[in-house]
């Protein structure tokens, strides 16, 4: 394992440090069963634990293409990987940074220095550490980014303070600002494309801000606090990962590693109810919390003095970008779990669809279909809270159902508490446990959908925290999955809103040059010149071509070797081919992705970079860049 960098660190790095897993790797047993990639595109197969026939896991399309000579649909030239701490991307495209951590979004934010740590007040006037899931939204001639600060650098960010810890309730005041959501305008100008500073949209939102609690578990016993009797106003949305966009034009805010901002200043809670302990750990909720220490200074986040607050996060979050002064909704129906990000997409009648990854070792996916319709004009008063939340079973027979989550299907109590608990509600009726569902992107040219499963070191090896046995599968078919795979789903009927799918494999990464002879290789579709490991964020573009953003293993070395730094892909849904489009500099993923309105400028989140990145010189900073064509074409 490399040396952990605190000011490297994702939040993923955290969930490995802070929860750690056994090492043990039966590789050699897996390596020895497993046959040849070819065979793995060819036809029916038996491999993994579970001897699972792989006959429909197919990518269909892409021998058949290939064979065809077809040429393919990106108007690049792919790049190679880089090692270096820059920003690269394919000959006639340019990038550039658009806005650093700690760049001010009011005026009187400016003079708020990174390198000083930064002083309390002002904090919540500058743009958030960490840049993550982000889109963006035409009105009135404005163009408005809403863009998620997942987590920050304790380290970096409060240099007095040994190891970052932070030493006072100003320090976790600090951190809870630079976290959060950005809303901002961004504006193209003679020098290209800027942030518009004292925009009327400008905005912060942070673990401070407050949020209204809709939808079935509002007002139930578990969601009250002191500080919230009735159950309905909650404090704050945090470690905000992936996004989502609604037709009707809001921000989805997601949260995830919501977990590690809770500890306990009076032990480990074993005077709670079952039902909370039993809930604290299946979520991942312990006494000392991921080091952020916010429970030693702000009684909200102790679970001894607050033990429902926890409940209070883990949700989908809707925010109105044109608004500043609107108050943002937590979701209740859509689930609580460990949110990645929340892709809508309408059904022929007009239900409204969210698909949600819960990004975990051996979680589960999610689809919530809402009980109302919608079209362009129309009300949407309880569309993201009346409706059904199902989660996914895969079979190995490239067929699937969405389970319907219910009292009924579950046997819990209440709806509440089916939604509060989901993991365990997706348990109780036997759901795939999966290789860590991160982004779900909905092809804009056909009726399917793409997850990617980014990794799973546990498969085949270990149980997820509910117990569930972690055999391979059909679309999690490799025990110790360190590179990940992009699942697709077709559903009955071209509906969204259909009970049953057929799924097969986009692709598997893997690595060709180290595995030539078995499935660690990847899929067809990966070649010694297209390699990456640990697909996370995700995107279609207007031409049906998907964008894929990498998460994972940077050190170009081991199993690793010749994939680089973390970056950016497209592939062809049609002919299964990808492209590198973009490498990031080394330290950092590469999450988050909008297009401007006109589709000649896309924006793209560099988080956790390493070295001086981009000043060439100091802290390194998340930013997102803004690249074009140097032509002026469109670029998705
Ligand atoms: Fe925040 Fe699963 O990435
Ligand atoms: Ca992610
Ligand atoms: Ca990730």
């Amino acid at each position: 394992m490399k040396d952990i960098d605190l000011t490297t660190l994702s939040a993923d790095d955290w969930d490995e440090i802070n929860s750690p897993r056994p090492e043990e790797n039966d590789f050699d047993r897996v390596v020895e069963r497993a046959v040849s990639r070819r065979g793995f595109l060819g036809g029916a197969l038996a491999f993994g634990s579970g001897a699972v026939a792989m006959s429909a896991g197919l990518l269909s399309s892409t021998s058949a293409a290939r064979a065809e000579g077809a040429a393919n649909r990106f108007p690049f030239t792919p790049i190679d990987i880089a090692t270096d701490s820059a920003v690269h991307v394919p000959e006639g495209y340019t990038s550039e940074v658009l806005v650093r951590w700690g760049d001010p979004l009011f005026s009187d934010g400016e003079g708020y220095d990174v390198a000083e740590g930064g002083p309390v007040a002002g904090s919540d006037r500058v743009f958030g550490e960490n840049t993550d899931g982000m889109e963006l939204f035409s009105y009135q001639g404005h163009e408005l980014i809403a863009v998620n600060h997942e987590y920050t650098n304790r380290k970096t960010n409060l240099p007095a303070a040994q190891e970052g810890t932070p030493a006072s309730a100003d320090d976790v005041l600090k951190l809870q600002n630079l976290q959060g959501v950005t809303v901002m305008e961004v504006a193209q100008g003679e020098n290209g494309w800027s942030v518009v500073v004292d925009s009327p949209f400008t905005r912060r939102i942070h673990h401070n801000t407050p949020m209204e609690i809709a939808g079935p578990a509002a007002g139930h016993d578990l969601m009250k606090t002191k500080a919230d009797p009735e159950g309905t106003l909650s404090l704050g949305t945090m470690n905000n990962c992936g996004s989502g966009k609604t037709p009707w034009g809001t921000y989805l805010t997601c949260e995830e590693n919501f977990n590690g901002y809770f500890g306990s200043t009076e032990g480990d809670g074993a005077d709670l109810p079952e039902q909370v302990t039993a809930g604290y750990s299946r979520y991942g909720i312990g006494a000392d919390g991921w080091g952020y220490d916010y429970h030693k200074h702000d009684a909200r986040f102790d679970t001894a003095k607050n033990p429902n607050e926890p409940h209070r996060v883990g949700w989908i979050v809707e925010i109105d970008p044109t608004d500043p002064d609107s108050t943002p909704i937590k979701h209740t129906g859509l689930g609580r779990f460990k949110h990645e990000n929340a892709e809508v997409v309408l059904s022929p009648e007009g239900h409204v669809v969210v698909y949600m990854g819960d990004d975990e070792r051996g979680e589960f996916l999610y689809r919530f279909v809402s009980t109302g319709t919608w079209a362009p004009g129309g009300s949407t008063e309880g569309l993201l809270d009346e409706g059904t939340l199902f989660v996914a079973r895969f079979n190995d027979d490239g067929t699937g159902e969405w389970l319907p989550l219910t009292p009924e299907t579950t046997g819990m109590a209440s709806m509440a508490e089916v939604l509060i608990f989901a993991r365990m509600a997706a348990s109780a009726v036997g759901a795939t446990t999966m290789d860590r569902p991160e982004w779900v992107a909905a092809n804009t040219q056909a009726v399917e959908a793409y997850c990617c499963l980014t990794n799973n070191k546990n498969r085949g090896v270990k149980p997820n925290a509910g117990g569930d046995e972690t055999p391979a599968n059909g679309p999690n078919p490799r025990d110790t999955n360190n590179y990940g795979q992009i699942v697709r789903w077709r559903p009955s009927e071209d509906n969204h809103a259909s009970d049953s799918f057929d799924w097969d494999l986009f692709v598997m990464a893997g690595n060709p040059e180290v595995y030539p002879t078995n499935s660690y290789g990847g899929s067809e579709n990966v070649t010694a010149g297209n390699m990456f490991n640990s697909p996370d964020g995700m995107a279609f573009d207007s031409n049906g071509l998907v964008w894929i953003q990498t998460d994972g293993d940077d050190s170009n070395e081991g199993e690793f070797a010749g994939q680089g730094n973390n970056q950016m892909l497209v592939g062809d849904p049609a002919t299964g081919e990808i492209a590198r489009f973009l490498t990031g500099p080394n330290g950092s993923e590469v999450t988050g992705l909008c297009w401007s309105a006109d589709k000649r400028a896309m924006f793209v989140g560099i988080q956790h970079p390493g070295g001086a990145w981009p000043d060439g010189a100091g802290l390194p900073r998340s930013s997102i860049v803004v690249v074009t064509r140097d032509d002026g074409a469109l670029i998705g």
